[in-house]
């Protein structure tokens, strides 16, 4: 998409039921058309879509809520960038049936999507609601024997320019609800909904309580068991992610849990680990049917300059707590990618997490070896309503390259991922500038210049760039900090000179 439209549809608010939308007398529908793009599913946003704004004095712009703020949404502009995507497109046949339907070691799911274990998936209001809009199953948020006390305020973020979440940090613990409780609620989402795939995820002190609590879990109507042995902000240190820091802990504990039911067992692994393929192959050992990986990420997210009190600040002081959210997703892809391309794991189910907001996200840990995806940070930015666009996104994809079922694509990446000896280092791919698009703003010159081989000459006349062949690398740097596409690369491979 165009800067300019990208920036436009990030500005927006995506406001619950939204006005311009109720304002609209086209029944156009701009904000669920806004929402699809900004969550990368284009074809959903310009499907159906007939240009009648041109015919409208702008009604939706008139009611958009960030006039009481900012500069409202062009929704108008932004309708018409879609005419000109819906012209621009392929045609998806939307006859072509696809299948996007997976499974937890023979657990069916309607799709690959569940909520991840956290405070997405409390109670029963909360899964009624997310199951209702079309998530396949839940993880439930970590039930345990101890009460939790939790400190206040509990959360940090790391902000994008334009201003929504980038990283997330909690310092959370586990469920508030006492375990009868919270078997009730299974019992109860097990009967509204038979089909979806309830995931009871567990943490234990003992043997005896990972055992205990595996078997309620189960006879409660769980479909699957996950066992928490990630989480960092437990105030009991032995606890959480100390465990799954420790092969035999985490061996141990899957025999007990193991011992509590004969339903599939994930193992929640921890990223905070040189390698987790040992931890990994010690849960199989315990007789684990696969893991969900990656919970958080320990981290500090910054220091308030001013008063000197890191955040999130609790009279002045906090802790090291897990991150999450878009930022950790290439950490969540590695420890995917390498676990999955084990062959003592190829019997493993492998549910994968850590930054997925868009079916775009979901589908890149699929084609690394996953079969289902959990989430968490994104939800509780955008809400349930996200499952949208994960599952039409996703749908459109197949169609539009005839593949009719997920589980073709599962592992597709796998072999594509190298180690760093085996790449092809004799030739250079060079970038190639479009000037017709180019805009001048002479971004590539400073960042080649100063970041990179001073490969780039920039006439102040023309405002435009020149490659020196004999100079560049074939880094692409340029490319990727032009704002407008501007930059692409030749198709054609160069030797590289000595
Ligand atoms: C506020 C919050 C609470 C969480 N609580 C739990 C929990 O109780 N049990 C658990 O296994 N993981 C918990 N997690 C970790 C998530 O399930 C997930 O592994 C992680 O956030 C990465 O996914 P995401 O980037 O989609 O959020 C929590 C995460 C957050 C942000």
């Amino acid at each position: 998409m165009n800067i300019v439209y990208e920036t436009e549809v990030n500005r927006c608010l995506l406001c619950e039921d939204a006005p311009c939308s109720k304002a609209c007398v086209y029944n156009v529908n701009p904000a669920d058309r806004i929402r699809s793009l900004y969550f990368e599913n284009e074809y959903s946003a310009f499907k159906n879509f007939n240009n009648e704004c041109d015919k409208c004095e702008g009604f939706c712009e008139q009611e958009c809520v960030l006039k009481k703020y900012d500069k409202q949404i062009s929704i108008k502009d932004l309708m018409k960038h879609l005419g000109d995507l819906k012209d621009n497109s392929e045609i998806i046949n939307e006859d072509f049936d696809v299948d996007i339907s997976s499974e937890i070691c023979g657990v069916k799911l309607e799709n690959p999507y569940v909520l991840s274990s956290s405070v997405v998936a409390s109670n029963y209001e909360m899964i009624d609601k997310a199951f209702a809009l079309g998530w396949a199953g839940c993880a439930f948020k970590t039930i345990c024997l101890f009460e939790q006390h939790e400190a206040s305020p509990r959360f940090s973020v790391l902000k994008s320019r334009t201003g929504s979440f980038f990283g997330f940090k909690n310092i959370e613990q586990l469920s508030d609800h006492a375990l009868e409780e919270n078997l009730i609620v299974f019992k109860e989402l097990k009967e509204k909904y038979p089909s979806k795939v309830i995931i009871a995820s567990i943490m234990g002190r003992n043997e005896s309580e990972w055992e205990y609590l595996s078997r309620k879990c189960d006879e409660a109507g769980a479909d699957v068991i996950e066992l928490n042995f990630s989480c960092p902000n437990m105030e009991d240190g032995s606890l959480g992610v100390t465990i799954g820091q420790d092969k035999e802990l985490v061996e141990r504990f899957s025999i007990a849990a193991r011992k509590g039911t004969k339903k599939p067992i994930l193992a929640k692994m921890t990223p905070n680990v040189q390698d987790m393929l040992p931890y990994a192959l010690a849960a199989k050992r315990g007789g684990c049917d696969g893991i969900a990986a990656i919970n958080t990420i320990m981290s500090i997210t910054g220091i308030n300059i001013d008063t000197l009190t890191p955040e999130p600040s609790i009279r002045g002081s906090s802790s090291l707590g897990g991150y999450s959210g878009r930022a950790v997703k290439p950490i969540a892809l590695r420890f995917i990618s390498e676990v999955s391309e084990s062959k003592d794991m190829k019997d493993m189910h492998i549910s994968a997490m850590g930054g997925i907001e868009t079916y775009r996200d979901g589908l890149e840990f699929i084609l690394l070896g996953a079969s289902s995806l959990q989430v968490t940070t994104a939800i509780m930015q955008y809400g349930y309503r996200i499952i949208e666009d994960l599952v039409n996104g996703l749908k459109n994809y197949m169609q539009l390259r005839n593949i009719s079922n997920l589980k073709q694509l599962i592992g597709g990446s796998i072999g594509n991922i190298v180690e760093l000896n085996q790449l092809e280092r004799d030739t250079i791919l060079f970038p190639k500038f479009n000037s017709d698009t180019c805009i001048g703003c002479g971004r590539c010159h400073i960042s080649c210049y100063d970041g990179g081989h001073q490969a780039i000459q920039f006439d102040k006349e023309t405002r435009r760039p020149k490659l020196l062949a004999n100079k560049c690398v074939g880094c692409h740097l340029c490319k990727l900090v032009c704002p407008t596409s501007s930059i692409t690369t030749l198709t054609k491979r160069i030797k590289r000179r000595d």
